[in-house]
């Protein structure tokens, strides 16, 4: 399947499809129109059209698109046949928060170390997860053949702990850090501000509150 250059903007709508045809795949559903799926998404037909003819379409005119084949494709797309494992860095409130989340093993993705810098929480278990002191992390790296790091520390020290991840091998960083990476090229990172989609649900309740007064 050809992928050449497809915007961030239609990537970041492909995970957003995926759940609702894996939602549509549980109830059953077999396959869907353009029109049925726009209505359930609340986006336009037309824009689902162009979204998945970027991978070639997926459609069949008269007959809609396959529901296990279209989630199947779109999760081959997002490289969700894969399996990756992580690891977290940062053992508080929201690195055991994503350590108990037991979605993402759904997706391929496997929890499968935590490490912490604060030696008192060495040894607490998150979900049969042991936390190990940061000397153990480059090593365990390397045996347990992990791709991904999630960084959930503050941005003090989260510069210096990218540059270890990768000197060590990680070529994934999700990263909660409220400050950007500076890693190679081929690193991929993906930073997550919740704070800025919390600014943008104040910015649409505010501008309601205004249009409604
Ligand atoms: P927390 O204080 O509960 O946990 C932070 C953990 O990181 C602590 O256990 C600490 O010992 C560890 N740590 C600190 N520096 C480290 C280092 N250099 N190496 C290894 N471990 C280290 O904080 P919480 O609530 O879990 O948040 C973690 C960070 O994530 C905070 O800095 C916060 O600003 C950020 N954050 C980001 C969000 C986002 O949307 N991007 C949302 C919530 C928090």
């Amino acid at each position: 399947m050809e992928e050449r250059g497809i915007s961030q903007a239609v990537i970041q709508r492909l995970p957003r499809y995926f759940r609702y045809l894996g939602e549509l795949k549980d109830e059953g559903v077999e396959r869907i129109s353009s029109k049925e799926l726009s209505e359930l998404m609340k986006v336009t037909a037309s824009q689902i059209r162009q979204d998945l003819n970027n991978f070639g379409g997926f459609g069949q005119q008269g007959y809609g698109y396959n529901v296990e084949y279209l989630y199947q494709e779109i999760g081959k797309i997002l490289g969700l046949d894969k399996t990756h494992h992580f690891i977290i860095i940062g053992a508080g409130n929201l690195g055991r928060a994503l350590g108990n989340y037991i979605n993402f093993e759904r997706r391929g993705f496997i929890f499968s170390g935590m490490f912490d810098q604060n030696l008192d929480l060495v040894g607490m278990e998150v979900r049969g997860i042991k936390v190990q002191p940061m000397e153990s992390m480059e090593r365990f790296i390397k045996e347990n053949d992990i791709d991904i790091a999630v960084l959930t520390i503050p941005k003090a020290g989260a510069v210096a702990v990218a540059e270890r991840l990768v000197q060590n091998g990680i070529k994934a960083i999700w990263n909660f850090a409220h400050v950007d990476l500076n890693v190679p090229e081929n690193i991929q990172v993906e930073n997550v501000h919740l704070s800025d989609s919390l600014m943008k649900l104040s910015y649409n309740l505010n501008r309601y509150m205004r249009e409604n007064e």
